[in-house]
């Protein structure tokens, strides 16, 4: 079992790999990989739910798919992507989503997107014994404001992000997601941390690298440009479903094998 210490101690010594899952069957094959953590992204928005932004996935969806995915992990951290609005509006109403995420689902932690606004909440989840993942750069649930654009990119909102990660660092976040900024802005960030710094669209300096896993495995519409597909997926389940339908219409499935099946299913569950 991988703990949040564990990721803590990897800083600065070996590659650190987070990959999301939204259900049971793809947080095995994720964990059964050796992936250090399974992160339940707000993503699932785009990639499990249909929406077109992470803006209307609720803390009932992230509890759902958290706890299916924790369920299905035996070695990896899982972390609950706090969705939008289910922090920041007050501290109780804070404590009591991101509580739900380990009483409730079974997680070992919870990512909050990070602004000057959660740094004494993170410093109060993390005394009440909840783990924090924090998460600077771009941070898709200010997308109303921000757009999908790179952060960072000038002097003063590189030192904001810079001061907002020791900032975090400092309240107890035992990691930092560095999101769609300049390679050598996450660079100066994780030599100014302790805690590791996990990228996505920050260069290869970063503690270690996240990805969507729709977008690793070819499941996705559209892809950011800096995210890379390991495999199509995609094409794979198109050709299945397509000789599925092709075999009843032609009548040859069900075959003999399997129209008397007399075998007990019950050692199958
Ligand atoms: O929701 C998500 O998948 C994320 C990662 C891209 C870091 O926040
Ligand atoms: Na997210």
């Amino acid at each position: 079992m991988t703990t949040v210490r564990d990721i803590r101690a990897k800083a600065g010594t070996e590659a650190i790999t987070m990959l999301t899952a939204y259900d049971a069957p793809t947080a095995a094959v994720v964990d059964g990989a050796g992936t250090d953590l399974v992160l339940v992204g707000d993503s699932m928005g785009n990639a499990a739910l249909g929406y077109d932004s992470t803006l209307p996935v609720t803390v009932e969806e992230v509890e759902s798919r958290t706890a299916a995915v924790a369920r299905a992990t035996s070695d990896a951290v899982v972390v609950a992507d706090m969705p939008f609005l289910s922090v920041g509006v007050s501290e109780a109403q804070s404590i009591e989503h991101c509580g739900r995420m380990l009483k409730e689902a079974n997680a070992d932690a919870v990512k909050l997107e990070s602004g000057p606004h959660t740094v004494e909440l993170t410093e109060k989840l993390v005394q009440l014994g909840i783990p924090v993942m924090a998460h600077l750069g771009l941070t898709p649930q200010q997308v109303k404001s921000t757009g999908y654009q790179r952060q960072g990119t000038t002097k003063e909102d590189a030192q904001e992000i810079l001061d907002l990660a020791r900032a975090h660092e400092e309240a107890g976040a035992f990691s930092l997601v560095l999101e769609h900024v300049p390679a050598n802005l996450a660079a100066q960030v994780t030599a100014a941390l302790d805690i590791p710094t996990i990228g996505i669209g920050a260069g290869p300096d970063c503690d270690g690298q996240v990805l969507v896993v729709n977008d690793v495995l070819g499941l996705s519409d559209r892809a950011p440009p800096f995210a890379e597909q390991f495999g199509d997926v995609k094409s794979v389940m198109e050709e299945a479903v397509g000789d599925y339908v092709e075999a009843v219409e032609s009548g040859t499935f069900p075959a003999d094998e399997h129209s008397h099946v007399e075998d007990d299913l019950d050692e199958l569950y």
